[in-house]
This record gives C-alpha cells, structure tokens and sequence, in this order.
C-alpha cells in the first residue's frame, strides 16, 4: 500500500466504481482497432462470413480469449484488421469508440491509429485517416473538439452538450518498412492542423528493428510532432536503451526495464502511460501488487492511468482508477490529482490544456 488507505475504505465498491466513472478523465494511450465494441466484432464476424481467412466459430473462440497473452492480442488483431478494411466500418468504429469514451467521462482522449493502406478495397493511409475523421463527425452524444472546433454540432450552440477533445496519433507498426513509416509521418504532418499531434511505435514487440523506424521518428522530431513509444513490453536491452537516447515526450508500459534502465527513465523524467490490466492481462506484469505503477507513484514520476486497448481487455479508464484505487490504496485527493495531472502529458496545446485544467478546477468542489 502507498497512500491512504483509509480514504479508499471510506467508500463501498461500487460507490468507488461510480465515483471513478464521474472523474473527468484523461486518455492518453489507446488504440482504436483495439478499443472496438464486442457486440460490433461480432457483428463485423457474422457479417463477414466464413472465407479461408476468418471462419466465424474460430473468432468467436478468440474473442472470448481475448487478451490473455501477448501472443492471442496480436493473433486477435490479424483478425480485427480483416474485419475492419473498409471505410464504413473504420468510420463506425471510430464513432463508437469516441462515444464509448465519452460516456465513460472522459474529457480529452488521445487516439492512436495505424494508417494503413488496402488496394483490394480502394483504401490508402490517407483514406484511412478520413475515415477516422468521419467518424468523429458522426459522434452524436457529444460535441467533439478536433482541432480547435465545434466538430459536429458547430449549429447548435448548445453549451449544455458535454464536450469531448479528441486528438489523434499515428501509429507506426514495429514490422512497417522506413519508407512506409516517413510515408505515415509526412501524412501526420498533413493533417496537423485537424487534430493529429504526434506519432506512436507500437505493434508486436518480438518483430521488427528499433534501426528500420528511427529515421521516420526522427524526421517526427524535426517537424515538431511529439513521439511516444511503446517501450519494454518484452526484455531487450538494446531496445530500450535506445529508446531513452532517443528521449521521446512519453513511454508506453516500460514493463520489463533493468535496473540502470529504470534509473535511466527517472532520471530523464520521461512521462509514462500506465495500462494495468492491459499488462496483468498479458502475463507482461505477474501481478498487480508486483506492478512498477506503486514505484514510480512513490517516485512522483509523472504518469497517467491509461487503457490500451479497451475491447481487447475488457475495461474502461475508469475501471483502470478502480483499480488503482483498490491496488494500491489510493484515497480521493489521489486519484483526482492523478487525473488532473495527466493534462501536463498531453500532446495538444497550451489552450486546450487550459481548457482541461478549467474542467478540473470545476469538477474539485463536486468530488472532493
Ligand atoms: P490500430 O492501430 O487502430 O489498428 O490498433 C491496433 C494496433 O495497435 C495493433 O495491431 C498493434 O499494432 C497496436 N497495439 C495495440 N495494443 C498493443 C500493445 O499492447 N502493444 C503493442 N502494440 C499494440
Ligand atoms: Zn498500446
């Protein structure tokens, strides 16, 4: 236990869940083909039939599995990528996903989504990336705000709507050739100013070379967009220290780091996206009660409690508060401060962190 502990018991359980789920919210690391509904997936599998590639009794088998190995999420999301290659159904996704969020009382979410192209279906990067943006504009539950504007409901002027922030991150896949990742940093750098700041490295941490990706994540820098990089998520020291030289704005998990490297990461002060049950679920972290969160939470590094992949783990940024809440005996000022600090980390702008900062100072008196 690292706080107090008695302010946790002051609640019941479900007094606690509700009181996380009315926490305004800060998502920093989510993916979007991970993060679709279950109802949808298998909506999506029982439309798209039986064809070599899928067949429907398999996926569902998966899917009721998901996410408890590293090996079964990336296994799971071959099959997701198959069954979301048109524009429709990204443009859905994306849609739900937000909503989804929304609901959840989040207030700014960072998406991060791998660009990708499909000649079979007339799809590129950037026809991909629209239909990310249209699906924002079809969120009907809330106003969404994407590069500084009313996104879909500039008409009606209704300030009782809630309003989400929503920014985007292109992600670049570990296994992705460098002409292939410039091509998804030049596209991030198009499409700047409608809400896209910054670029990710994600994808299955046993493939891929940390050398074939840095030009694209330099040439990231030097058009001023901010990195984060999924780091540690397996043991390879090279890797991650190559990955602190670098000095990205965020990390990712930084699960299995050594000792100097740990040492390394605080003495840089590299804000970190925590995914507890992302990490439990995985077998990356063995248990909560072994999880680096109660270490650098001691250390004050900076930090925010993320989700990952909400479809694929089952949870929600408030059930990842929930859990921290009860793992580590975190009391109410804790965890608001928790949240509130996240707005430090985000990639997008001084105003929209003012605005951020604003709903917080708002939400205090109500839930402290
Ligand atoms: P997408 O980028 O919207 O297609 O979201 C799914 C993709 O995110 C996966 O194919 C991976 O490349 C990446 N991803 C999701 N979760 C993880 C993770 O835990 N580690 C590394 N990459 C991940
Ligand atoms: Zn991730």
């Amino acid at each position: 236990m690292i706080a107090r502990v008695t302010e946790t018991m002051e609640f019941s359980n479900t007094e606690l869940r509700e009181w996380c789920r009315e926490l305004p919210k800060v998502e920093l690391h989510t993916h979007l083909n991970g993060s679709i509904r279950d109802s949808t997936l298998l909506e999506l599998v029982k439309n798209h039939g039986d064809n070599g590639i899928i067949v429907s009794k398999d996926v569902e088998h998966m899917i009721l599995e998901k996410g408890t190995s590293l090996r079964k999420c990336f296994d799971l999301f071959a099959v997701y990528h198959v069954l979301t290659t048109d524009h429709e159904t990204v443009k859905r996704i994306t849609k739900e996903v937000v909503e989804d969020f929304a609901a959840d009382n989040c207030i700014y979410l960072e998406l991060r989504t791998t660009p990708k192209n499909n000649e079979a279906k007339g799809m590129t990067k950037r026809s991909y990336m629209q239909a990310v943006i249209d699906g924002l504009k079809a969120v009907d539950i809330v106003d969404v705000d994407l590069w500084g504007c009313g996104l879909n409901n500039e008409e009606s002027g209704d300030t009782r709507r809630k309003k989400i922030f929503v920014r985007l991150l292109l992600s670049i896949n570990r296994s992705e050739a460098t002409s292939s990742a410039i091509d998804t940093v030049n596209l991030a750098m198009e499409m700047k100013d409608v809400g896209v700041v910054g670029i990710d490295l994600s994808g299955d941490p046993t493939v891929g070379q940390w050398e074939t990706v840095l030009p694209a994540l330099k040439l990231a820098r030097e058009l001023g967009l901010s990195v984060t990089l999924h780091c540690g998520e397996v043991r390879n020291s090279k890797e991650i220290q190559a990955m602190l030289d670098f000095n990205p704005e965020r990390l990712g998990h930084v699960c299995l780091l050594a000792d100097e490297e740990w040492d390394r990461l605080k003495s840089l002060v590299i804000p970190v996206e925590i995914c507890l049950t992302s990490n439990i679920m995985t077998q990356t972290i063995p248990s909560i009660e072994l999880h680096h969160f109660a270490d650098l939470y001691k250390s004050e590094h900076p930090m925010s409690l993320c989700t990952d992949d909400t479809g694929l783990f089952s949870t929600t940024l408030s059930n990842e508060y929930y859990k921290a809440a009860l793992s580590f005996g975190l009391g109410k000022e804790e965890m608001f401060k928790l949240a509130q600090e996240a707005v430090n980390f985000v990639f997008a702008d001084e105003s929209v962190k003012q605005h951020l900062t604003q709903k917080f100072e708002e939400a205090k008196g109500q839930m402290l």
